[in-house]
């Protein structure tokens, strides 16, 4: 069955196999995920001297990066490791070092928020740096590189 479907999903690359789940577990986090990066993007320009820093729009976007942070995780369930997803079976098997990065992300992005609280663009930067590092790094050892 797995072969059928991992067969077809090569033949047919642009055209993953749909989610057939019938809570869309994949589908979810995924949406979350996208939003990670639509939120942490304007953050990483003003981090990198390409949009002009504003202090409350900031603001609002930690703020953002933060409540967002805390919703995909729910959807790694233990029956939720089926096509199409770029998750590896890693989030399965090692469920401890999973848990481990998600907390280490989690800690970057409350620093992060406090950053920007505090108003100094000289702290934000370095903060915005070690959010995207965490990304980073969980996707390193828990997405498959072919991941969008
Ligand atoms: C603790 C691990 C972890 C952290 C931290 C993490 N991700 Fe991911 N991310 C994943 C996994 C696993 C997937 C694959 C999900 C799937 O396909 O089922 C993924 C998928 C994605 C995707 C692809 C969504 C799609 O449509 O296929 C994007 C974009 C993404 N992450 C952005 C980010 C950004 C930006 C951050 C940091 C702000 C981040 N992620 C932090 C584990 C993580």
């Amino acid at each position: 069955m797995f072969v059928v479907v991992a067969a077809v999903a090569l033949a047919a690359c642009s055209d993953e196999p749909k989610d057939t789940h019938p809570d869309q577990l994949v589908s979810k986090r995924r949406a979350i995920f996208k939003q990670f990066t639509r939120t942490l993007e304007p953050m990483g320009l003003v981090a990198r001297d390409r949009k002009d820093y504003n202090p409350r729009e900031l603001n609002i976007s930690a703020l953002e990066l933060e409540k967002l942070s805390k919703q995909p995780w729910t959807y790694f369930t233990p029956d939720s490791n089926y096509p199409p997803t770029h998750a590896k079976a890693d989030v399965w098997q090692k469920p401890a070092e999973f848990k481990e990065a998600q907390d280490k992300y989690l800690t970057t992005v409350s620093h992060l928020v406090k950053a920007a609280q505090g108003g100094d663009l000289d702290l934000i930067r370095p903060a915005v740096n070690d959010v995207q590092k965490s990304c980073k790094s969980c996707h390193n050892q828990f997405r498959n590189d072919a991941a969008s």
